[in-house]
């Protein structure tokens, strides 16, 4: 069987007139990106903030049109999906928002929010069914007694409330595909485990799959073990492979970077832990990349060719890719090194 989702060669180009200076500002937040996303498996997207993990996680739910249109559902372009075939694709992949705010009407309760899909794709009849079904929802996202939040309106709720609700719309509907951006960024750490648990228990039970947006390895690696994990920076995937794999033996430089800066509960081995040495902490300005690898300003390794040729994202081994052009002369990484 095909994957459920397959990016090809996506690009997606944001161009701003600033009012200020009157002048065009164009940011390239995506840079040719493939990935395939197959039915019941948990992807993990992981990056720094500004390198384009929500710009793809919308383009993934059809919500950003690419600059070049390659997202294909089921094999079929979803830019040219009509009719039954559209609403198919519209209830298949759901997305849980970052900003829980915007995302939700402020003009309408959460039970008028929440009941309309149930309508629309008929999963209650009346606003009993309705009711039911949502109240068992809200309690395995931890909200109850439900009906203290069904009847309040957005603004109303706290963020990690309102990022608790967004899940329970998205599994409302059963779809295929959750895209879930930093959906438990606001919740605090006694009830997050609880709703990656949620999350990896719709995989196995219902076959959902996941595309967990996150900056934090930690959660990435908690819900995506037995799945996989795309790196980004700066809008391209820099690292993919088995998650497993991919954190045990990172092989590029940022990467190796990004876990050397995960704090581990040792403090011997984390006293003895020496950063890989990044020539600058800061971000490039997204509207002015850099040449050739956009890493190659900060990578440690860079040399001449780096600044002057884009690595693409080719095979170390089975199942397994990166992007540098230096890979095979990178010293391996070691936890604790
Ligand atoms: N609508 C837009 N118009 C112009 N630029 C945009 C727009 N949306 C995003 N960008 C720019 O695109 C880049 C990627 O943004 P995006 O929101 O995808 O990052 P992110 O990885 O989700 O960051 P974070 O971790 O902070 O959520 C940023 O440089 C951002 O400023
Ligand atoms: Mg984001």
């Amino acid at each position: 069987m095909g994957p459920l989702i397959e990016l090809k060669n996506i690009q997606m180009i944001f161009e701003n007139r600033s009012s200020l200076f009157a002048q065009k500002r164009r940011v390239q937040a995506i840079e040719s990106v493939d990935m395939e996303i197959k039915e019941g498996q948990i992807y993990a997207l992981v990056g720094e903030s500004g390198c384009g993990k929500t710009t793809l996680g919308k383009i993934i739910c059809g919500l950003l049109k690419p600059s070049e249109e390659g997202v294909y559902f089921n094999g079929k372009n979803v830019w040219r999906l009509r009719g039954k075939e559209f609403t198919d694709y519209r209830r298949s992949v759901q997305l849980v928002h970052q900003d829980s705010y915007a995302a939700l009407n402020p003009a309408r309760t959460i039970f008028q929010s929440l009941s309309a899909p149930l309508f629309r794709y008929k999963i209650a009849k009346n606003r009993n069914e309705a009711y039911e079904h949502l109240e068992e929802l809200f309690e395995m996202v931890g909200l109850t007694p439900a009906e203290q939040f069904l009847y309040k309106y957005p603004h109303q709720l706290s963020g990690g409330q309102r990022q608790r609700i967004l899940l329970a719309r998205a599994l409302s509907i059963k779809p295929k595909l959750i895209v879930a951006d930093e959906p438990v960024s606001m919740v605090d750490v006694s009830l997050r485990i609880s709703l990656l648990n949620l999350m990896l228990d719709m995989n196995e039970k219902f076959g959902i799959s996941f595309v967990y947006i996150t900056h934090d390895l930690a959660t990435a690696r908690y819900i995506a073990a037995n799945g996989n994990i795309a790196v980004m920076y700066l809008g391209k995937i820099v690292e993919y492979g088995q998650l497993d794999n991919v954190l045990s033996k990172p092989r590029h430089p940022y990467l190796q970077a990004l876990l050397s800066a995960v704090p581990i509960p040792n403090p011997k081995i984390a006293r003895s832990m020496k950063p890989l040495p990044l020539k600058s902490l800061d971000m490039p300005d997204p509207t002015n990349p850099p040449s050739g690898c956009r890493f190659h300003p900060r990578c440690p390794y860079g040399e001449e060719r780096c600044s002057r040729e884009v690595p693409e994202l080719a095979a170390v081994e089975e199942d397994r890719f990166v992007a540098c052009h230096l890979v095979e002369k990178i010293p391996e990484w070691k936890w604790g090194q």
